[in-house]
């Protein structure tokens, strides 16, 4: 390293004796290993059961307390064995509830989760955030921790589908800003993700199909045997059966957290903006935002993957029998394939946001067969309007078999 002038003749213009163009520069570089797990686990608030104890650093020999930061309702539901289990490992939990819900997914609570952390006085290492809850709570505890003191270690438990199968194994945090989803947030590793399947026995029916979504878009972008199982699987998922886990539940779940890590791996930061993962979120996040009453995430995707399965089948990408079964499988699911809202021009609009958001180019992801992907650049309006008239004639011609079949 060098300064460019130790001292400087008086009356000289002081810019006078700085470098001529280009001048100097300095340039930084490092890097940083990310490394965490994901571990399903059952049982995780059996008193014998030591994970959740280890994850908070337990065994360490010294008096062990940790900041809670729990769903409101996941605490209502749950709080009584949490207390169970953290008396028996001799752990001080410090409780702080956050809401769960689109709705809440606000700065204040992050901001109300770092004020928890400072009336605790956490140590900025050996004591632990541990974040309990579905996507939206994750989320807002994610950004909490990775913003308080720069940033301090924090574990999640998800408790909802989504959570357990996306927003609670990868990296991303954020809250909604604006109008905008997740318009703050930042890419911040927990230490670790703890998938215990028991959670799900009390989620609602409507929080299974909207996960479910976002397994089928795995199946559909690169596992044709997640495909099948879930094709075996359609009509007996519920929130109990998940929570029994079964082993074609089991297999479901393993092979859609496994597919979703191995994407997310090599791209954790996003520098390569053609992400297969973003299948059924091109259009989605218009019509989440706009259709009143509100879609959940899951339902916008579907509606979202419903068209991308027609632009492929009209590409030639998608034989006749596989979008059958595609569209089937959603149905099956109680998802929804259209929306009223959800016309050409709303499609347009939706892809042009996707193209600012992509860097410039629409990288829509779309099926080529059932189990992989194809990156398009060149959708033009006339194949979206030819896509959702598809979609729609489906629609009919499939709820008139279903009538013609009850007469
Ligand atoms: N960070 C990421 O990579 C990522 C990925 C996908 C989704 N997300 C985010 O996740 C959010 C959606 O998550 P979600 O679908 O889990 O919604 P959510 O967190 O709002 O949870 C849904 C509802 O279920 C309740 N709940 C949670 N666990 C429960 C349980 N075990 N029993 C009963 N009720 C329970 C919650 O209180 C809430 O009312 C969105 O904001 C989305 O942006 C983030
Ligand atoms: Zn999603």
């Amino acid at each position: 390293m060098s300064t460019p002038a130790m001292s400087r003749p008086a009356g000289l213009n002081p810019g006078a004796d700085l470098p001529k163009p280009p001048g100097l520069h300095w340039n930084v570089r490092a890097k940083q290993p990310i490394a965490y797990s994901v571990s399903m686990v059952r049982g995780l608030l059996d008193l014998d059961n030591p994970a959740l104890a280890h994850a908070c650093g337990g065994g360490q020999g010294r008096p062990l307390r940790s900041l809670l930061v729990i769903d409101s309702v996941v605490e209502a539901l749950y709080r009584e064995k949490f207390e169970a289990y953290f008396e028996h490992w001799r752990i001080e939990a410090i409780w702080q509830t956050v809401q769960g819900d689109e709705e809440a997914k606000y700065l204040e609570q992050a901001v109300r989760v770092t004020e928890a952390m400072t009336r605790m006085g956490i140590l900025r290492r050996a004591e632990k955030v541990i974040a309990v809850g579905g996507g939206v709570a994750l989320d807002i505890v994610g950004f909490a921790a990775s913003m308080y003191r720069r940033g301090v270690p924090y574990v999640r438990i998800p408790t909802t589908l989504v959570g357990q199968i996306d927003a609670g194994i990868g990296v991303k945090t954020g809250i909604n800003y604006g109008h905008h989803k997740n318009r703050l947030g930042s890419y911040f590793a927990p230490e670790l993700a703890l998938i215990d399947p028991e959670f799900l026995r009390t989620i609602h029916p409507r929080h299974v199909a909207n996960g479910m979504a976002e397994i089928i878009k795995m199946a559909l972008v690169k596992d044709s045997a997640l495909f099948e199982l879930l094709e075996v699987a359609v009509g007996t998922v519920t929130p109990e059966t998940l929570a029994g886990c079964g082993s074609t539940l089991s297999d479901v779940l393993s092979r859609a957290i496994s597919g979703m890590l191995d994407e997310l791996e090599p791209n954790l930061w996003e520098q390569v903006l053609e992400r297969s993962v973003d299948y059924g979120h091109t259009f989605s996040p218009s019509l989440e935002l706009r259709a009143d009453p509100p879609l959940l995430h899951g339902e916008a995707v579907a509606v979202d993957m419903a068209i991308c399965l027609a632009l492929a089948h009209l590409r030639g990408h998608l034989a006749k029998s596989d979008i059958d079964r595609a569209l089937r499988l959603l149905v099956g699911f109680q998802l929804p394939i259209s929306h009223p809202i959800f016309t050409q021009g709303l499609l347009e609009e939706a892809l042009a946001d996707a193209v600012k958001h992509r860097d410039g180019y629409q990288r829509v992801p779309l099926t080529r067969g059932i189990g992989s992907v194809v990156f398009v650049n060149d959708l033009t309006p006339e194949e979206l309007g030819q896509a959702l008239e598809f979609v729609d004639a489906w629609k009919t011609a499939a709820e008139s078999a279903l009538v013609g079949a009850t007469i």
